[in-house]
């Protein structure tokens, strides 16, 4: 009876022990379909295929979650075309992504003279690689994609004053760091930069006494998190935990260029969004891309203007706006063909301008149209400065109607794209009231033939009848 519990138990821990490895290791390599698991069961690891990608990567995902949901990938923009020849292994003390048949590293820990001996799936979703006495060489929490995990922590390093980085993907199907990132600096706030460099959305330093970023209040209404701020000679960053282990959430800096924290609602098998920043979609520098019109009010909110169209309509489809919006038809300015400039009523205008002068509207125009390099002007009536953009224009915002501070841009087109009835109000009207004039006038003509021609057969018939009777 022992014996048969021993015998049981025994094949009960190799079984479990062999289908939830949660290491790679000298002995233990992933290709094609082979996954690890950690060891509560909360991730898995392997090869997976972002969206309608044809193109594979060495992802890490929820392990229960009905709908896999990528949490961080190795070779974000490195993938491999087939999963069967592709091996992930220690080799020369790092793991690295072997491709294909020549396997070629592709991706690698990239730790110089390092010894590692194998590399684990810990239950919080961070990947460790360690040496042969088990102590840390590098984690997966070090270099983070667009996934902050409970736990994890997003650094300011005071000595060399670099931050680490939360990177948005460039598409639902392209997990390669994208325009939007979320990073820690110096004075202790969170902000979200467009291409690394403009800043659109701060959370305001960190509070010590209240225990919240100056900017998100609505922390104070948390019962779900456990926040903490941590700060010495080195370094600094922010963390946060779950108070119920049993509760499934995340931060993600999205390909919308917000920061999102969604919880996991089993009731419903989906992920619920808790909150989320810059709250209105617009309010995302530079969201649409160069050219391209951004409206709460529009679906999509990316519009290109009249004359106008997405640059690539695939990514477009994606929900990647970032390439914005090109002209129909090139402008040929340089060439003599004539331009015209298209009005944009009500926007914020694009800030990478120029001053050209003080002028009247009219002399603002017109320098604009004589001179190649200008893309677009704008007139402040109350400085009568004349405004002019002579690169791309980003960032550009659609107020809504009951908002009355924006203003009007002109866009420079080529004139066969020029919507035709926006030319100038007021010799639109006077066509029409010369075509409704000029209609009038033709059936008082038709009447009058109609009359005229009456009278005659009346006169011609009177006539007939006299001569009948003198017949
Ligand atoms: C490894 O060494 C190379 C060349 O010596 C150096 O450029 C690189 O920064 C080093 N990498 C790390 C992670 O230390
Ligand atoms: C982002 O910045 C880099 C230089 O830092 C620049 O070359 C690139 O054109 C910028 N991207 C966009 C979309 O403006
Ligand atoms: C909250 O987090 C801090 C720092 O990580 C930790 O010391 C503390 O025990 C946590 N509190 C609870 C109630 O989990
Ligand atoms: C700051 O804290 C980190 C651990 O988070 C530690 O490694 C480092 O040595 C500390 N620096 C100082 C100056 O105490
Ligand atoms: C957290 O878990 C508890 C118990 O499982 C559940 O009732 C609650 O709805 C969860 N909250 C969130 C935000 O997921
Ligand atoms: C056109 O405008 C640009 C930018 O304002 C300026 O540098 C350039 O000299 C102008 N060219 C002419 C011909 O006026």
């Amino acid at each position: 009876m022992v014996s048969f519990f021993c015998v049981l138990f025994t094949f009960f821990f190799l079984c479990t022990h062999v289908s939830s490895a949660d290491t790679i290791s000298a002995d233990f390599t992933l290709s094609g379909d082979q996954t690890i698991s950690s060891s509560g069961g909360t991730f898995k690891m392997g090869f997976f295929q972002p969206a309608t990608s044809s193109n594979f990567y060495i992802g890490m995902w929820y392990q229960q979650l009905p709908q896999q949901t990528i949490v961080w990938v190795a070779n974000r923009d490195k993938p491999v075309s087939d999963k069967k020849t592709s091996l992930l292994k220690i080799s020369n003390g790092n793991l690295v992504l072997l491709d294909g048949n020549n396997q070629t590293p592709v991706w690698s820990t990239g730790l110089n003279s390092s010894s590692a001996h194998d590399a684990v799936l810990q239950d919080d979703g961070n990947l460790v690689l360690r040496d042969d006495s088990g102590s840390l060489l590098w984690q997966s929490f070090d270099h983070p994609g667009d996934t902050w995990l409970p736990g994890a922590k997003i650094r300011y390093d005071k000595r060399t004053k670099k931050s680490q980085r939360l990177t948005s993907w460039t598409s639902v199907e392209d997990p390669s760091p994208g325009l939007f990132s979320l990073e820690l600096d110096e004075s202790t706030a969170y902000k979200i930069l467009w291409n690394g460099s403009t800043q659109y959305w701060s959370s305001g330093p960190w509070n010590p006494q209240s225990k919240l970023f100056d900017s998100v209040p609505e922390m104070r209404l948390n019962y779900i998190f456990n926040y903490s701020f941590f700060s010495n000679a080195t370094e600094s960053y922010f963390t946060y935990s779950i108070y119920n282990k049993a509760n499934i959430s995340r931060l993600v800096m999205d390909v919308s260029g917000q920061i999102r924290q969604s919880s996991w609602l089993n009731n419903n098998n989906q992920w619920n969004l808790f909150w989320s920043q810059p709250r209105q979609q617009c309010l995302v520098y530079s969201y649409c891309g160069s050219f391209g019109i951004c409206s709460s009010k529009s679906q999509p909110f990316c519009q290109c203007p009249r004359g106008f169209r997405p640059k690539s309509q695939k990514d477009w489809d994606l929900k990647d706006y970032s390439a914005g919006c090109v002209r129909k038809t090139e402008l040929q300015c340089s060439r003599g063909v004539v331009n015209q400039f298209l009005p944009l009523t009500n926007v914020k205008l694009p800030d990478n301008l120029e001053v050209w002068g003080i002028t009247s509207f009219n002399t603002c125009g017109s320098a604009c149209l004589g001179n190649c390099s200008c893309m677009a002007y704008a007139h402040d009536e109350s400085s009568n400065r004349c405004l002019m953009w002579t690169k791309d224009v980003f960032n550009l915002q659609q107020f809504e109607e009951d908002y009355s501070e924006g203003n009007t841009l002109y866009l420079r087109l080529s004139a066969s794209d020029m919507p035709s009835s926006s030319t100038s109000g007021k010799s639109n009207k006077a066509v029409i009231f010369g075509a409704v004039l000029g209609s009038l006038g033709a059936i008082a003509l038709v009447l009058l033939a109609v009359i005229i021609m009456l009278r005659y057969c009346r006169r011609k018939r009177m006539r007939g009848e006299k001569s009948d009777g003198t017949l």
